[in-house]
């Protein structure tokens, strides 16, 4: 049997996300119409024999609680929330919980982080992984080498896999191989979360006794029960035979920004294409909009007939798009109301807001750069004719005049 845990962090966390943050937790935001971390379920859900998904994290417990419900009827998988009182880190989470997650016997546990966006080839992993042997293998993907600090750079030998080296977002370039937040490990894996929580222990001892923080002064603060996964375990084991890497060709992002979130919903909505065409809209008949490319609309969403819509656009539960809209790579979320003859290009309209008449809410579609995805908080209204370029505007704002390149508090 099967147990997959999916790290879902905390209030703390996903900083870099406001203000979409402000209103939901991080996993919960829409890609492609559906909760961000639903999508690492689903895949979960493809694993032969898997007996249960865990989400862990520090978010208080009513916020999942709808969603854990609703997604275990939907996909028919006992899905469960369960709440650390405090960051553990990726490791330490995980051990925290090891009654939980060892009830079911696993031969196998998946761990994956929420916020990445892939096509999650768990099978293939466990395949893998059962041949290499080891206590775990990570999903690894090649990145350009001027992005690949923001992520763990790994070394690993080309014929057997084994990581042999991996450093956590190094300040000089390591390699181009990179940790995709995804890992499948054998039960022995608590036993080495343990061990360095053990050597913690031994060396708070030590320190009280001795001038032994000098040594380490990067580890001096943190609490014994606070394990990493990358820093605290593959880095000190890689090059031991316990770790092995499976490398994906396929698409894989790391979603920390609301920019990177509109770049992951078009990532997804290409998916559904292969694994469930059905969720696409197809503007056939001619009663429907005009479609392009990968769109999803929710069947409560009220959509203008002469509207045009896609690429990459998702429209949530009762928006309404006026006659003569045209959108394009975009999320919009519940309930806004875009009218007559507006246009939308690379932004993220936030719940009920409102955009005017012959308005354009737009920006570059650079996805890296902070400004290069227009982003409206929740209740913001965009009055008719007006012009919102490269810009994030908070929540209850009116805009009665254009803006560009401005961050609207
Ligand atoms: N429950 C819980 N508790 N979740 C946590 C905690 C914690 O204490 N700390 C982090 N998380 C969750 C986050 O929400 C996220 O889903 C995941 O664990 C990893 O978050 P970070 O530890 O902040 O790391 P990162 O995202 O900057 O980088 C990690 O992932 C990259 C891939 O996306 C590293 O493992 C990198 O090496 C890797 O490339």
């Amino acid at each position: 049997r099967i147990v997959a845990v999916i790290m879902v962090g905390g209030p703390t966390k996903g900083t870099r996300f406001r203000p979409l943050s402000l209103n939901i937790p991080k996993p919960l935001f829409p890609l492609a119409g559906q909760p961000m971390v639903h999508h690492p379920i689903s895949a979960c859900k493809r694993i032969p024999n898997l007996a249960q998904i865990y989400l862990i994290g520090f978010y208080e417990e009513r916020e999942f609680a709808l969603f854990v419900s609703s997604i275990s009827n939907e996909l028919k998988v006992p899905v469960r929330y369960l709440r650390e009182d405090k960051p553990h880190g990726s490791a330490g989470g995980l051990y925290n919980f090891r009654d939980f997650i060892m009830e079911d016997d696993p031969s196998h546990i998946f761990l994956l982080n929420c916020d990445v966006c892939c096509s999650f080839p768990l099978s293939e992993m466990l395949e893998g992984h059962k041949s290499y042997g080891g206590l775990g293998t990570i999903l690894v993907n090649k990145v350009s080498p001027e992005l690949a600090s923001q992520f763990g750079e790994l070394v690993a030998d080309p014929v057997t896999n084994e990581l042999l080296h991996y450093t956590e977002k190094p300040e000089t370039f390591v390699s181009d191989r990179i940790n995709c937040g995804v890992y499948v490990f054998t039960p022995e894996i608590f036993t080495a979360i343990q061990g360095v929580s053990t050597q913690r222990k031994e060396r708070a001892t030590l320190r009280r006794v001795t001038s032994f923080e000098a040594l380490q002064p990067a580890n001096r603060n943190l609490p014994t029960d606070f394990v990493r996964l990358d820093q605290d375990i593959l880095s000190p084991l890689a090059g031991k035979k316990q770790f092995y890497v499976y490398e994906t060709m396929d698409f894989w992002e790391q979603i920390k920004t609301p920019g990177m979130s509109l770049k992951s919903s078009g990532l997804y909505l290409a998916q559904y294409r292969i694994i469930s065409p059905d969720l696409l809209a197809s503007g056939d008949g001619s009663k429907n909009a005009t479609i392009s490319g990968d769109v999803y609309i929710h069947p409560s969403a009220k959509v203008h007939p002469t509207a045009k819509i896609g690429p990459n656009v998702s429209i949530s539960a009762n928006a309404r798009i006026g006659a003569g809209v045209r959108l394009v790579s975009c999320i919009i979320l519940d309930g806004v109301e875009i009218k007559e003859n507006a246009v939308v290009i690379h932004a993220i309209v936030g719940w009920k807001s409102s955009i005017g008449r012959w308005s354009r809410v737009q920006a570059s579609g650079d996805y890296n750069a902070k400004l290069g995805v227009t982003i409206l908080g929740e209740s913001v209204t965009v009055e008719d004719e007006v012009v919102v370029t490269n810009s994030i505007v908070l929540p209850n704002k009116t805009l009665n005049l254009s803006v560009q390149d401005e961050i609207l508090l």
